[in-house]
């Protein structure tokens, strides 16, 4: 007999199958029980016919617990019912592994309780359907940048340098120098552009910030790209390019998932539509004015009340360009007639979700550069490296990093970037 995977029941029907699955739920009357069956790859239903098995099959499905793990055999069936569309007609159980007082139980349960028990709740079905979205994406990611000449470089994890600023570090002892944990690979990804040409990293990030809103995440991870010989308008391109890209793939490859989650096909269809439209940050900060944002002036950042009405604005996820110097990076480059701003964008997804992308081009000239590191509070002698670049060969080259979790919030249509990574690491907690 043949052990399958529950995702694969469709090339199985009429034959009497093998399943690995865990009892997510059960329901039972006097004559017929329904185990709602999953093995990591789905969830459907198994149905157990009091007449049709042994009395001990009928009394046992009767009484397994939530989460028992079972070896079940039965005939794949179609199920015309269901989302899913098949079930199983079970004719044997073996208990593999017993469960009992699951915490997790079919009621509503708040969140500290379901974040104390992640290593659990991540057997749920939202749970699960939103990490096979994460898992889309990466895959997507690679298949993106491959197929456009891109070299996957990994930038280190542990550093010298603060590209994004030094408030919110992560500082960790080095034998006896002092590292930081890797709050962006960029600068390292410029120096492999000059190696390479095109390239993307894909890694862990960590930032220190205070912040608690439904955005931040002290570790996350990013997807930075670096072009060398391109300016900020192909990168753009680059951007919105990959971000349909993504939107694409998850439409193509993850349909169970979006059905679980109640994400709306068509809402998400709009977003593959290029270009995405452009606002300079000049006209954007005249958008919230007009439109009754007291609150800002030009040279602040936006806040999440900002973002969501300059995205609001928009049918799709949109660029906002060119950003006052004063409150962005050192690396960027500087407007070529304007002293005040720098050559950057940040793409705002729609919905309220925010920034999820943040890239510039980079200053070339070295003692610009110089100035900046300096300005900025930086050791130009830790940075001694990275000026190196701008004395040989430097040319034109800009990239951006994409934020995953904040992508999968998005794409999932859910509250919190808390859900959109398996564990994880929030101001006030590192535990499971
Ligand atoms: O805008 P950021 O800070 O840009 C950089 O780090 C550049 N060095 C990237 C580059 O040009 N190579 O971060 C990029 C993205 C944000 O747009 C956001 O999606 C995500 O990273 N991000 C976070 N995601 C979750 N939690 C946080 N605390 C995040 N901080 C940034
Ligand atoms: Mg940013």
């Amino acid at each position: 007999m043949e052990r399958i995977q529950i995702i694969d029941a469709k090339n199985h029907v009429g034959q009497t199958v093998q399943i690995g699955a865990w009892v997510a739920n059960k329901r039972s009357s006097g004559k017929i029980a329904f185990l709602q069956l999953r093995d990591g790859t789905a969830y459907f239903q198994g149905v157990v016919v009091k007449s049709e098995v042994a009395e001990e099959t009928f009394q046992l499905a009767k009484n397994l617990n939530q989460e028992t793990a079972v070896l079940i055999t039965g005939e794949i069936r179609e199920d015309t019912r269901s989302k899913f569309g098949y079930e199983i007609g079970i004719a044997g159980i073996e208990v593999v592994g017993e469960s009992h007082e699951y915490p997790i139980t079919p009621k509503e349960h708040g969140t500290d309780f379901l974040m104390d028990h992640r290593h659990l709740w991540l057997r749920s079905s939202k749970q699960h359907a939103i990490m096979q979205i994460r898992n889309e994406l990466i895959r997507a990611t690679y298949e993106f940048f491959n197929q456009n000449g891109f070299v996957k470089i990994d930038p280190p994890i542990l550093t010298g340098s603060a590209p994004e600023g030094t408030t919110d570090l992560f500082e960790t002892n080095y034998f006896d120098q002092k590292a930081y944990l890797s709050q962006s690979g960029q600068l390292y990804m410029e120096a492999a552009a000059m190696a390479f040409g095109k390239v993307f990293s894909f890694g862990p990030t960590f930032r220190a910030e205070k912040s608690k809103t439904r955005r931040h995440l002290i570790e996350f991870w990013m997807i930075e790209p670096e072009m060398a010989f391109a300016h900020q308008e192909e990168s753009l391109e680059v951007q919105e390019q990959y971000v349909a890209f993504l939107v694409q793939s998850v439409l193509d490859n993850c349909d169970y998932a979006l059905h679980v989650l109640e994400r709306d096909r068509n809402v998400l269809e709009k977003y593959t539509q290029l270009p995405f439209p452009r606002i300079s940050y000049d006209d954007a900060i005249e958008l919230l004015k007009k439109n009754g944002f007291e609150d800002i002036e030009w040279g602040d950042d936006f806040g999440s009340p900002h973002e969501t009405f300059i995205a609001n604005s928009f049918d799709r996820p949109v660029f906002i360009l060119n950003y006052p110097k004063a409150i962005k990076p050192f690396y960027m480059k500087p407007h070529p007639t304007r002293e005040d701003v720098v050559i950057c964008a940040d793409m705002i997804a729609p919905e309220g979700y925010g920034e999820i992308i943040g890239g510039s081009e980079r200053a070339t000239d070295y003692e610009y550069l110089l100035e900046q590191i300096k300005t900025h509070g930086l050791d130009p002698e830790e940075y001694a490296w990275y000026l190196d670049l701008r004395k040989y060969g430097s040319v034109p080259h800009a990239g951006f990093g994409l934020g995953l979790e904040r992508t999968v919030t998005w794409l999932a249509g859910i509250e919190h970037v808390r859900e959109a990574i398996p564990f994880p690491r929030l101001l006030n907690r590192i535990y499971p």
